[in-house]
């Protein structure tokens, strides 16, 4: 079975971390979340992952130069332009020449769906495309899909507004596809899934969706990359990881509590750190506290300061001595 992973999009919600790095690049507890996608594909039976790739895609070349991550075979199709989803999954199979049924995942969610079960699902319905539900408590953010008892798709929504949505199971972001889907797909324009492909699909019914229990996030905002790492280390998703690099600097002195502190990050005498996660390089100065916080590669937070209510500092930023920072994104706008 061959996977096409979306990772083209523009990670806006990530912002600042996402100016430099993007966001499948971005580390989850310690390793890219790319390659938790990839290693949860190759334990399904992928064997061969078709990055679809349109922002930044040197960070991911450069990254995997053998072609290879999480021991499956990996090969890149880059956009000119950004397609948008269906646009980039038209056109990764063309270059890849997608001839039988293969599956499709948004890069940015970590899951640990069955995708054996979706697949024996997805051929027993004879479905042309078949979507993976997950339950969330707000469906605004997703696309939200009714189905039949039998797994039909009867509507989809994307983003509904707050209060409108007819179910709280959303799209998953994991689909099991044939090759007719691609004969749906405008060429050489932009076009989305969820707005004009699946939609369609719904009135030719040849969509379907299995609902799914399983662990899921979408890791995309700064909330849910934050709670895809603590899931992580609280062992939420089986074993419980080790939040804190071998190379990680900790003074014994400092109060490190449910964080992840990468590689080669610095934490200081007398510094708190609380659910939060410290990205590699980033530095802790005595005294300071940061809680429920996202601090960027190589950020500083000076000695006394604090940083809080879950802020972002991207690569670099410094937080001055005794400064607070509080439901901040530094540096702020684009
Ligand atoms: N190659 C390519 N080109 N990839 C793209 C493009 C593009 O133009 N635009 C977005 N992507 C990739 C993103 O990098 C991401 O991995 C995936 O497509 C989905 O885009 P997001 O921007 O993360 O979408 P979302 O989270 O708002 O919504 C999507 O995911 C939800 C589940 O996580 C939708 O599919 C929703 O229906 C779904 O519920
Ligand atoms: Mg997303």
């Amino acid at each position: 079975m061959r996977a096409i992973v979306l990772v083209g999009g523009f990670g806006t919600r990530l912002r600042p971390l996402t100016n430099v790095t993007p966001k499948q690049m971005l580390p989850v507890v310690h390793v890219p979340m790319i390659e938790r996608v990839v290693s949860w594909l190759g334990r399904h039976g992928v064997d061969e992952v078709v990055l679809s790739l349109g922002y930044r895609p040197d960070a991911f070349l450069d990254r995997y130069p053998d072609d290879e991550c999480a021991g499956v075979r990996m090969r890149y199709a880059v956009e000119p332009d950004p397609l948008d989803t269906a646009g980039a999954i038209g056109f990764a199979a063309a270059q890849a020449g997608m001839d039988s049924t293969f599956v499709v995942v948004n890069g940015d969610v970590l899951t640990d769906l069955d995708l054996d079960a979706l697949v024996a699902f997805h051929r027993t319905c004879g479905a042309e495309t078949t979507i993976s539900l997950t339950q969330v408590d707000d469906p605004s953010r997703y696309g939200v899909v009714p189905i039949a008892a039998d797994g039909r798709v009867e509507a989809f929504v994307e983003k509904p507004p707050v209060g409108e949505a007819p179910t709280d199971w959303i799209n998953g972001g994991t689909y099991v596809c044939e090759p007719g889907l691609l004969n749906r797909i405008p060429d050489g324009r932009p076009a989305s899934i969820e707005r004009e492909v699946f939609p369609d699909m719904v009135d030719a019914g040849v969509l379907y969706a299995q609902r799914s229990p399983a662990y899921w996030v979408d890791a995309g905002t700064p909330a849910t990359y934050l709670q895809a790492q603590l899931d992580l280390i609280e062992g939420r998703r089986g074993n419980a990881e080790d939040g804190i690099a071998p190379d990680a600097d900790v003074d014994p002195s400092a109060e490190v509590d449910h964080s992840v502190i990468m590689s080669r990050a610095s934490i200081a005498a007398g510094a708190v750190v609380r659910d939060s996660v410290v990205l590699p390089g980033a530095v802790v100065m005595p005294n300071a506290r940061v809680e429920g916080s996202i601090l960027g590669p190589g950020s500083v937070v000076g000695q006394g300061a604090s940083v809080g209510g879950l802020s972002v500092l991207g690569n670099g930023i410094e937080v001055p001595a005794g400064a607070a920072v509080d439901a901040a994104r530094l540096p702020d706008g684009d």
